[in-house]
């Protein structure tokens, strides 16, 4: 097999947060694969940037009384550090404030426009006439124009779903800074997508994208494609478009042409020859990483903008779902919002990402981080099984072999299974199928300990004259070992590198471990990895609190408006002082099955739930998606209020109620007791 030519990419984090294992999924996914890519032999670069521009980091920065190039700059040397905790191994590390992403940025702007895909035309947006900007309907409140509830965004209302224009608002004022918006007019300029309706349908079919997210662009299509709006008005932290005084490219144009620049930057630096990963006809492999929330930026702008420079598309995008933790979306209040900083203080960053490999898959399912889960698999695949097999043998191999493996191999039909397996997994490594791998790993790893204990080495050493019998196992033991050490290397580097040091090995490529090892001195055994300790995770979970709220106390402002709970179920009406017995019996209140929970297209808030009431079915819209993952709700039962009028939102009609306890610090949804049934009353 040739050396195939390979660049991936993950996202490009945003340069106002901090690294979380949200985040930590895609870097961690990706880097496991490009590492396999390595291990193969390919010639493969990893690249990835911060995302700099904007007006949350110009907005921030200004918070923080620096500037803007100051803020990035600290906030790359963090994440950077992050990842290096995590193993994350890339091969250059940039940022879209750069010149090489200004040179890209302006040359392929430059040759859409050369080729009549740009247009101008005027809009009209609120401004915000103290701070002299232009406002994202999210930076703009008000009151809801149908129900009347305080304090909605501009485009839509969490009370009671009602779509609207910022100008429909009632009392509107920019979230920036509380002054009265005024409508302006300004020139905005358009990537004129319609112009690749033939290329994406083709483009979005041709095996570059999973089949769930070829599915959802198909609607995306159907629904027709609107003309892209990349600039924004001075000021605005970014860069100038070519021509055109006071207009910046807006963030999502430059962001994706990171890739480009990050990669430039590493030729640059190794004599890469950066054409011919880009050239229309190259015949080198492009693999973007990504979560299923940027698909629309990654599958459909970006492909059409390269294809319109008269450059190379993708190979692949390819996306993952989300992370939840126990089940429910992070939650800062629950201490599941956890930072990679945070977590790399209390356990080692090694135990995720075998955790993660052992979950993935390559599609776009969400993925739980349960913690109790996490510790069980960690503790007896890891250490109980992995680790384990050179614990046993190693001594033996000292003792009877002075360190040094049998001349000859004892079970040489075990180990070349062992080699033989190692096509398989690759398959699945180059799949993105990592918990098949793991999975196939896992049961070498049991194969290895039942041959070791059928033999049990230690019951033999302590007759006369077994030693060179237990040094035949044992050696066999380390054989297989060393096979595990090769597949699990690309997953849990820091780890394999020891047993490699251990092993007296160069190397742990995948095509090194077609030799036997025989005669060969290995080094005295250290202990590889310790148990995960569950009170670690506790004191994690704490310590994510306490970030939480240093953080309320420095950030002011923006963390009331990011940590602002969604409206309870119980919001409703002013409660009364009292109401008497027969009103309070006007109530149906139900026990109710969650027979499906989804997400709703656009709603911040809501998911959509499917209840059965005991053979009847209802549909509830729910504001509790900051509190729940919906697969973890659906089977469970739950309390709901049934003669509630129906209500009828953006999103559809919502027939009834859910009942849950909330505040600022959390949503929680009651559940009866063991045995309740479905469509039981509630009194
Ligand atoms: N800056 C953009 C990406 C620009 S790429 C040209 C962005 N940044 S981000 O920091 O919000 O997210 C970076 C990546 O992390 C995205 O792919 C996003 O999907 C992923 N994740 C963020 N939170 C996540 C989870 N909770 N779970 C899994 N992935 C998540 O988007
Ligand atoms: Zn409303």
């Amino acid at each position: 097999m040739s050396a195939r030519k390979i660049l991936v990419t993950s996202a490009l984090p945003y340069a106002n947060g901090s690294i979380h294992l949200g985040h930590l999924l895609e870097y961690i996914q990706t880097d496991i694969w490009v590492r396999f890519q390595k291990s193969r032999g390919h010639e493969c670069h990893y690249v990835c940037a911060d995302d700099a521009h904007g007006t949350a980091i110009m907005l921030r920065a200004e918070q923080e009384g620096i500037t803007a190039e100051q803020l990035i700059q600290r906030v790359s040397d963090e994440h950077q550090a992050d990842f290096a905790k995590f193993g994350v191994g890339f091969d250059n590390y940039h940022s879209t404030h750069s010149p090489e992403n200004r040179a890209h940025s302006e040359r392929i702007y430059l040759a859409l426009r050369d080729a009549g895909h740009i247009a101008t035309r005027d809009i009209e947006q609120m401004f915000d006439p103290v701070k002299g900007l232009f406002l994202a309907d999210r930076f703009i409140k008000g009151t809801c124009p149908k129900c009347k509830t305080e304090d909605q965004y501009g485009d839509n209302c969490e009370a009671c779903g009602a779509a609207y224009t910022p100008a429909e608002l009632i009392d509107p004022v920019s979230a920036i800074s509380g002054a009265t918006p005024e409508m302006r007019t300004s020139t905005h300029y358009f990537f004129k997508l319609p112009n690749f309706a033939d290329f994406l349908q083709e483009w979005t079919k041709s095996g570059r994208v999973q089949s769930q997210i070829s599915n959802k662009l198909q609607e995306w299509f159907e629904a027709g494609l609107a003309e892209w709006d990349i600039s924004r008005d001075a000021p605005y932290f970014g860069f100038e478009i070519p021509d055109a005084p006071g207009k910046y490219f807006y963030v999502w144009l430059d962001a994706p042409i990171g890739y480009l620049a990050s990669f430039q930057n590493l030729c640059e630096k190794q004599g890469i020859d950066f054409d011919s990963y880009w050239k229309a006809d190259s015949d080198a492999e492009v693999y973007h990483f990504i979560g299923k929330d940027i698909v629309y930026f990654h599958a459909l702008f970006w492909p059409a903008m390269l294809e319109g420079a008269g450059m190379r598309t993708p190979t692949g995008v390819n996306c993952h779902g989300f992370v939840t933790v126990n089940g429910a979306k992070m939650s800062k209040s629950r201490g599941t919002f956890i930072k990679a900083d945070t977590y790399a203080q209390f356990l080692n960053p090694e135990y995720l990402r075998y955790y993660f490999a052992a979950k993935l898959t390559s599609g776009v399912d969400d993925l739980d981080l349960n913690l109790d889960d996490f510790t069980a698999r960690v503790n007896s695949d890891l250490v109980g099984k992995v680790v384990n097999i050179a614990s046993r043998c190693a001594g033996f191999v000292k003792k009877f072999g002075d360190g040094k493996l049998s001349a000859t191999c004892a079970e040489p039909e075990l180990v070349e299974r062992f080699i033989a397996a190692g096509e398989g997994i690759a398959a699945d490594f180059e799949a993105r199928e990592f918990a098949r791998a793991m999975r196939k790993v896992m049961e070498l790893a049991d194969e290895a300990n039942t041959y070791i204990a059928d033999k049990a080495p230690w019951a033999m050493a302590k007759e006369d004259g077994r030693e060179q019998e237990v040094l035949d196992v044992c050696s066999v033991g380390i054989n297989l070992f060393r096979q595990l050490m090769v597949y699990l290397a690309p997953v849990i580097p820091e780890l394999t590198d020891k047993a490699r040091d251990f092993l007296n090995l160069e190397s742990l490529d995948w095509a090194s471990r077609e030799s036997v090892l025989t005669d060969h001195a290995i080094n005295k055994f250290k202990p590889l990895l310790t148990r995960v300790e569950p009170e670690r995770i506790d004191k994690m979970l704490e310590a994510s609190r306490e970030v939480l709220v240093e953080e309320q106390k420095i950030k002011d402002g923006t963390a009331k408006a990011e940590a602002a709970a969604a409206p309870s179920p119980l919001d409703t009406d002013p409660i009364a002082d009292e109401i008497d017995f027969d009103t309070f019996m006007k109530t149906d209140l139900r026990v109710a099955k969650i027979v499906k929970a989804e997400h709703v297209e656009k709603a911040a808030k809501l998911l959509k739930l499917t209840l059965d009431i005991g053979g009847e079915t209802r549909t509830v819209f729910s504001g509790i998606k900051s509190a729940y993952a919906p697969e973890a709700l659906e089977g469970r039962l739950t309390v709901m209020v049934a003669n509630l009028a129906p209500r009828k939102m953006r999103f559809g009609v919502s027939e009834g109620m859910v009942l849950a306890a909330g505040d600022d610090e959390g949503i929680y949804l009651l559940e009866p007791h063991t045995g309740a049934k479905p469509g039981q009353r509630v009194t």
